[in-house]
C-alpha cells in the first residue's frame, strides 16, 4: 500500500488521539514513581513495597509498548508517503531506543529500593541509579521534543 499524503494525515488524526492518550497515562505513572523514589532517597520511606515497585515499573513499560505501537502505526504510511521528516523521525527513534534499554536497567535494579536503604548503597549502586534516572529524563523529553518536528508543513 502506498497511501497518499493526505490519506497519511487522516490516518494521523485518528491515531494520535490514542498515542496521546497512552503518553499521558504513563505521565502519571512516571511522576508516581518519582514521587516513591524522592520518598525513598529522602529517608521518609527507607523502604519501598516491592510489589508497588513491579506494578509501576510495568505500567510505564506497557505504556512505552503502547507508544510504540500507535507511533510505528502513524509512521509508516507517514514514511511511505513522504509527509514526514525522517531525519526528525529516526532522531526521535534513538530516544525510544534509549528508554527501551532503561527500561532493562530498571527491571534489573528495581528490588533494590525494596531490600536496602538509599544511604546503606555503595557508590556504585547509586551512580547506576542517578544515570539510569537521567536516561529516563533525557529519553521521555527528548522523544516528547523532537515530536514537534515529524510533520512537513
Ligand atoms: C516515548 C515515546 C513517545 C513520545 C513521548 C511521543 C510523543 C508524541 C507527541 C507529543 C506527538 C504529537 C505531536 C504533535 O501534536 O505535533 C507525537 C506524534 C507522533 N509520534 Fe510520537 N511519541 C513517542 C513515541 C513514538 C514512536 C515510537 C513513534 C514511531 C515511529 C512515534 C511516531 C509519531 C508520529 C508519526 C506522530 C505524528 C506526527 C505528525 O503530526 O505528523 N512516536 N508523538
Amino acid at each position: 500500500m502506498h497511501p497518499n499524503g493526505a490519506e497519511a494525515r487522516i490516518l494521523v488524526y485518528m491515531i494520535l488521539p490514542f498515542h496521546i492518550l497512552s503518553l499521558l497515562v504513563t505521565l502519571y505513572f512516571i511522576v508516581r514513581s518519582d514521587l516513591l523514589a524522592v520518598q525513598w532517597v529522602r529517608g521518609k520511606s527507607p523502604m519501598l513495597d516491592l510489589d508497588r515497585l513491579k506494578r509501576y515499573h510495568y505500567a510505564v513499560a506497557a505504556g512505552l509498548i503502547a507508544m510504540i505501537i500507535t507511533g510505528v502505526s502513524m509512521a509508516i504510511p507517514a514514511v511511505n508517503s513522504g509527509s514526514i521528516y525522517t531525519t526528525s523521525l529516526a532522531i526521535k527513534l534513538s530516544f525510544v531506543a534509549l528508554l527501551i534499554v532503561n527500561s532493562f536497567v530498571i527491571n534489573k535494579h528495581l528490588v533494590i529500593p525494596s531490600k536496602k536503604k538509599f544511604v546503606e548503597l555503595s557508590n556504585r549502586e547509586k551512580y547506576i541509579l542517578f544515570a539510569s534516572g537521567a536516561a529516563s529524563t533525557i529519553g521521555w523529553l527528548g522523544a516528547l521534543i523532537t515530536a514537534f518536528f515529524l510533520e512537513i508543513e
